[in-house]
């Protein structure tokens, strides 16, 4: 996304600093997964709703770029938690901190991760403080939803959107709406920046399910086909099941329990056969409108076409790996 580089190597200093501690083993295992890569979509957000401020993209106060660097932190604690609950052995194309270290470590890590995030989200005033804790509340409120839905072969669409409403869009939503506040644009403008980042967050998350059930571990950096293992099912699997006839039947009979690496394959099979993968995939399609239309309140300048454009790329490329698989 067209964003000034130099805000970016910012970021990525400011990301750096935030994760030592003074217990040096502490630092190595929150800096783990953060040298290891990643896109930093959240804090592309953050900085891209900030440079709404002016028709063209320009250097971002400190202000916004913090803003990236809280949401950051929150997604990577997000991230070290998640793979203690899914199990996974890899992340970023590394080994996973839970992998690594155990999950008590992970956890930790996540912990402290998340605090300083708060630290810095206080230091940008009570809203956005106010905002980040809601947002890690909406996060574990998704995650909890989905707990609760694991193996169940009649989880509803409705209850899967609403939980990755709150384990994913949120944060993007909240990536947004925190970039657009510190940069001082007015409440219209924040909100519909608010509205875009949610709804990208939405089509975001089904993405990235798709993509779990049609691209390769090594593609992903994360273990592919994990999710039908952990018992968590998404879209193209709800709406196969909900389908009927006899690719239904078959599904039946491998969700509710914990499956064998061969009738994950066949899911998978099943699943992209009904076209259930394609469907899906126009669902984010749709959301990503969606967010898109929500940018015609902000008005027209260089970072709303730059945010417009990578949304339009995020179905685009999950096309093209469905395709491709
Ligand atoms: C992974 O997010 C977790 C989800 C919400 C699906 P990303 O795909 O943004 O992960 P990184 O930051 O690039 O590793
Ligand atoms: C996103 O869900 C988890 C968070 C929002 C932390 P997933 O469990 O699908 O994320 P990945 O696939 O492990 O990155
Ligand atoms: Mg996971
Ligand atoms: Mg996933």
């Amino acid at each position: 996304m067209p964003v000034v580089q130099g805000d970016l190597t910012r970021v990525e200093e400011a990301l750096a600093a935030s994760v030592r501690a003074d217990d040096p083993f502490l630092t190595e295992v929150v800096s783990h997964l953060l040298s290891a890569g990643g896109k930093r979509g959240r804090p592309l957000f953050a900085l891209a709703a900030g440079a709404c401020a002016a028709p063209a993209i320009t250097s971002a106060p400190n202000e916004v770029v913090m803003g990236g660097v809280a949401v950051e932190l929150v997604h990577l604690g997000s991230l070290y938690h998640d793979d203690v609950m899914d199990e996974a052995t890899t992340r970023r194309t590394v080994e996973s901190v839970n992998a690594r270290w155990g999950n008590l470590t992970a956890i930790l890590a996540g912990d402290f991760l998340l605090a300083r995030a708060s630290e810095i989200a206080a230091e940008l005033g009570t809203e956005v403080a106010a905002l980040l804790a809601r947002t890690i509340a909406r996060l574990c409120e998704g995650q909890v939803l989905e707990l609760q839905s694991t193996f169940n072969a009649v989880r509803t669409e409705e209850a899967y959107l609403q939980s990755i409403d709150g384990k994913t869009a949120a944060l993007f939503g909240t990536a947004s709406r925190i970039g657009a506040i510190v940069a001082g644009l007015d409440r219209t403008q924040i909100d519909a920046l608010t509205s875009f980042g949610r709804d990208y967050g939405m089509a975001f998350q089904i993405v990235d399910d798709v993509l779990d059930l049609s691209a390769t571990t090594e593609q992903l950096g994360k273990p592919a086909g994990h999710d039908l293992f952990e018992g968590v099912y998404t879209l193209p699997v709800l709406r196969t099941l909900a389908n009927g006839g006899s690719a239904a039947e078959e599904l039946r009979d491998i969700v509710g329990r914990i499956p064998s690496q061969a009738e994950v394959d066949r899911a998978r099979d099943l699943v992209r056969d009904t076209g259930m993968v394609a469907s899906a995939l126009d669902t984010a399609a749709e959301f990503v409108d969606a967010a898109c239309a929500a940018l015609d309140t902000v008005g027209e300048c260089e970072a709303t076409e730059a945010l417009a454009a990578q949304a339009r790329l995020l179905v685009d490329s999950g096309r093209a790996a469905a395709a491709a698989a």
